[in-house]
């Protein structure tokens, strides 16, 4: 059985952005088909923490869950697989992607894209020790596409549940156009189903990526996290009722409970105020044309004046918020996938 649901939508890993506390949140404003869980970085004696993951099924809620591991020791890695296994988790997810040089410099996430023959190891082993499903979520290749034919005939070989192929190299990181013409060439080649990612912003585009591509659903990251109503947006498009919008002020409610459920208010002021920006970084482009909320919220340097310019921009503003990032205004890229391990 394919263990995710045909033209379904799965919430993107975002270390240090889409963790439990954000699912809370979701599952009261539409749940996605499945989320995956940041990576765990996998080393030698490493061994994933119960609570961690007792907490995370909690805040998953009914929503399947599949649990995201990264590294290149076969050993480490099949003995967490066996800990994970033992939990009611989707499946394991293992990461071939990450941009990050501290990483790839190691073989390890997007590295592995450079080492194909280990890569190849790494997932027969896993696909042969895991018992609950497996997917991989890796990119075109790591710094060309000159590989991806090689990338799809291991898969195959593999034979994971399902994948997911964020349509850019390692090297791109998360900007420029991604390449959804190798996510069709990968749904064509593949005999399993595929999850396209890759700056899917709007019900428009799901829509697109699907009919244009090929693909069985989508992984959506960032425009979750600017629009965190659009799984229900795009349950009512699939469901044939009309677009429910949340408004400018719902935007501020939002924000208030991001701070309530990952619990900020216990941390020191500039720490609370650091976590807060790492999220208006995405919202704030999709807020107004002129940028003047992202520049005066980057500028903020107290919690009080942080709240005091949401509340101008957002708290009594009655007019429908569609979260779609206006061309000219970007999140910062050093906030982008530049993350601290
Ligand atoms: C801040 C940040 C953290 C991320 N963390 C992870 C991660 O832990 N695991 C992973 O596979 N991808 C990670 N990604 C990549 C996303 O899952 C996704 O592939 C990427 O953002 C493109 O999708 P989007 O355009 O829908 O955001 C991260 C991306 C960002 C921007």
């Amino acid at each position: 059985m394919i263990p995710f649901p045909k033209n379904g939508l799965a919430l993107a890993p975002m270390r240090a952005l889409t963790q439990p506390p954000f699912w809370r949140i979701l599952n009261r404003y539409g749940t996605p088909d499945a989320y995956f869980s940041e990576f765990i970085r996998v080393h030698e004696n490493f061994r994933v923490d119960p609570k961690m993951i007792d907490t995370a099924l909690e805040s998953a809620g009914n929503c399947p869950l599949w649990i995201q591991l990264m590294g290149n020791d076969p050993k480490a890695l099949e003995q967490n697989v066996r800990i994970l296994e033992t939990y009611p988790i989707a499946g394991i997810d293992f990461n071939v992607g990450c941009p990050v040089p501290k990483i790839f410099k190691k073989q390890a996430g997007g590295g592995l894209l450079r080492d194909l023959p280990l890569l190849r190891d790494l997932l027969l082993h896993l696909r042969s020790v895991c018992t609950k499903p497996l997917s991989v979520k890796f990119r075109i290749g790591f710094n060309s596409a000159e590989h991806f034919d090689e990338i799809l005939a291991i898969l195959n070989e593999v034979q994971p549940a399902l994948v997911t192929l964020h349509a850019r190299t390692v090297t791109d990181l998360y900007r420029g156009k991604p390449r959804y013409e190798y996510i069709k060439i990968a749904c064509r080649q593949l005999s399993f189903p595929l999850l396209a990612n890759g700056n899917i912003e709007t019900v428009q585009d799901i829509q697109s990526i699907l009919k244009n591509t090929g693909c069985y659903g989508a992984m959506l990251g960032r425009a979750a996290v600017r629009n965190p109503w659009i799984f229900q947006q795009w349950n009512e498009y699939k469901n044939h009722q009309p677009a429910t919008y949340p408004t400018f002020a719902d935007v501020y409610y939002y924000l208030q409970d991001l701070f309530l459920e990952f619990g900020w208010a216990g941390k020191d002021e500039l720490s609370a105020l650091g976590c807060l920006k790492r999220f208006t970084n995405y919202i704030g482009p999709a807020i107004d044309e002129n940028g003047a909320f992202l520049h005066q919220i980057r500028t903020a340097n107290s919690l009080k004046t942080f709240w005091s310019i949401c509340a101008t921009f957002l708290q009594n503003n009655p007019l429908p918020y569609y979260g779609q990032p206006f061309a000219n205004l970007h999140a910062q890229p050093n906030k982008e996938g530049v993350f601290r391990n």
